[in-house]
């Protein structure tokens, strides 16, 4: 099969990893990648917002199938840009159509959807700046710390977390002033949930699902979960506390009445769903017990977790996705490696604030033992440079998460670029 994924990041390279390595995927493009996707597959410097090349693109080289890795064109339409075109219809696209990535580009909607299907997450509502004083005063209902939501795409920038009620009033106020402009005309307020997170993935073809191997994700800066928010430090997978009983409950009430609620509500769906969960400190009975709750859902794969996530899922990607474009998932077999995986992220100094590009990446090829994944990195004169604040993920097996993480900080520090950094306590919380 002639395959294009489109995406630049460490996400990207993990997936075009593994696709590259079955023995269903004849020829793999990306578009439009970065120097780690070069060496699995060809890239292609084509935007992934830009429909018309990506046409022009699957056109002239026989594309079979298109693996959308970014959550943006999928919002955009690029699954209904694809089945409306007479020469695009027959070529499977991976990824939601426009109305269910509406999942993932509207809060609101997501809380709606979830309160429609019975699924649990924090107690919400939603405002904008008619209602701005109704804002208030649901504010003033809830506990500290307040969770305020731009209900659009804000590139990871869209949530804030505020101790005060003084705070999170006048954060409102400035969100639907035009804070992240039309992403935040309308907020959602919701209650403060308490607990650890883990993101669980699944493919679905929009009749049946199967789930892959889950990971924690870090997004903190700084070591023991400080400072500012990132696209994500490292990753671990498995974690612990995702047992068979505690995915047992994710699955009968979280995953089925998702993949239920969009067949209900004829949203087309054949992708990865991505469940951002809390394991939550929740009253049942008159008693404290953890229970699984939903913070967010995405509609693609996660970065970093794909970095390990990649690493775990056994069983062929090519077919799991065939199944997807064709409707047969449910025939298809998922199996998971018994190994830990862990990936830690290499940073940009100044990362997640401004930072520098430019600076040459060397060790790369002394890494013995784990798997490089790039992220923003670019080939500049023949030499490897850094282009973005994420910039190489070390990714690694091991027997178990200890030894995985051994293997992944020797190599961290043998890559070297002005100003890395990394955090040295991924996994040290589970
Ligand atoms: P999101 O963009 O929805 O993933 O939110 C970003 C981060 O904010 C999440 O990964 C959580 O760490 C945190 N967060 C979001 N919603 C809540 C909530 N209701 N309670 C506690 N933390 C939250
Ligand atoms: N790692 C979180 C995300 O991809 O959104």
């Amino acid at each position: 099969m002639r395959i294009l994924l489109l995406g630049s990041g460490g996400r990207e390279h993990a997936l075009a990893w593994k696709i590259s390595q079955s023995p269903k995927c004849e020829k793999l493009y990306i578009a439009p990648g970065n120097a780690g996707t070069a060496s699995v597959g060809e890239n292609i410097n084509i935007k992934v917002n830009d429909f018309e090349g990506i046409k022009m693109l699957v056109l002239r080289n026989r594309i079979q199938m298109v693996v959308v890795g970014p959550e943006d064109p999928l919002v955009n339409g690029i699954y209904d840009f694809f089945k409306s075109d007479a020469e695009l219809r027959e070529i499977p696209v991976i990824g939601p159509s426009k109305a269910g990535a509406m999942l993932e580009g509207s809060k609101d909607f997501a809380k709606g959807f979830m309160q429609r299907h019975g699924i649990p997450t924090a107690a919400y509502r939603t405002f904008t700046a008619a209602t701005v004083e109704e804002g208030f005063s649901f504010l003033e209902s809830l506990q500290p710390p307040y969770v305020l939501k731009a209900d659009g795409l804000c590139a990871g920038k869209g949530v804030l977390i505020l101790p005060t009620l003084e705070e999170a009033k006048k954060e409102l106020k400035e969100m639907l002033g035009g804070m992240f402009g039309g992403a935040s005309s309308r907020v959602v307020i919701e209650e403060f949930l308490d607990g650890i997170e883990c993101s669980v993935f699944v493919l679905t073809d929009g009749k049946s699902y199967k789930i892959l191997p889950e990971a924690k994700d870090y997004k903190r800066i700084g070591e023991g979960d400080t400072g500012l928010n990132t696209g994500g430090m490292g990753s671990v997978s498995p974690v612990p506390f995702a047992d068979k009983e505690w995915m047992q409950k994710v699955e009968d009430r979280i995953i089925r009445p998702t993949v239920e609620g969009l067949k209900e509500e004829g949203l087309d769906y054949k992708g990865f769903i991505f469940f951002g969960l809390i394991n939550a400190k929740t009253m049942v009975d008159g008693q404290w017990s953890m229970e699984p709750k939903v913070i967010e859902y995405n509609v693609r794969m996660g970065d970093p977790e794909t970095e390990t996530v990649m690493l775990r899922l056994k069983s062929d990607l090519v077919d799991l996705l065939e199944g997807v474009a064709t409707g047969t998932l449910s025939e298809r077999k998922v199996e998971f490696d018994e190994r830990a995986a862990v990936c830690i992220m290499l940073v940009s100094g100044g990362y997640p604030g401004s930072y520098e590009k430019g600076f040459e990446i060397t060790g790369v090829d002394d890494v013995w033992g784990s798997i490089v994944f790039h992220a923003g990195t670019a080939m500049k004169d023949g030499q490897l440079v850094t282009n973005g604040g994420r910039v190489i993920a070390v990714s690694s097996y091991g027997k178990d998460k200890e030894e995985a993480l051994q293997k992944s900080f020797a190599n961290a520090k043998l890559i070297a670029f002005e100003g890395k950094n990394f955090r040295r306590d991924i996994g040290a919380d589970l």
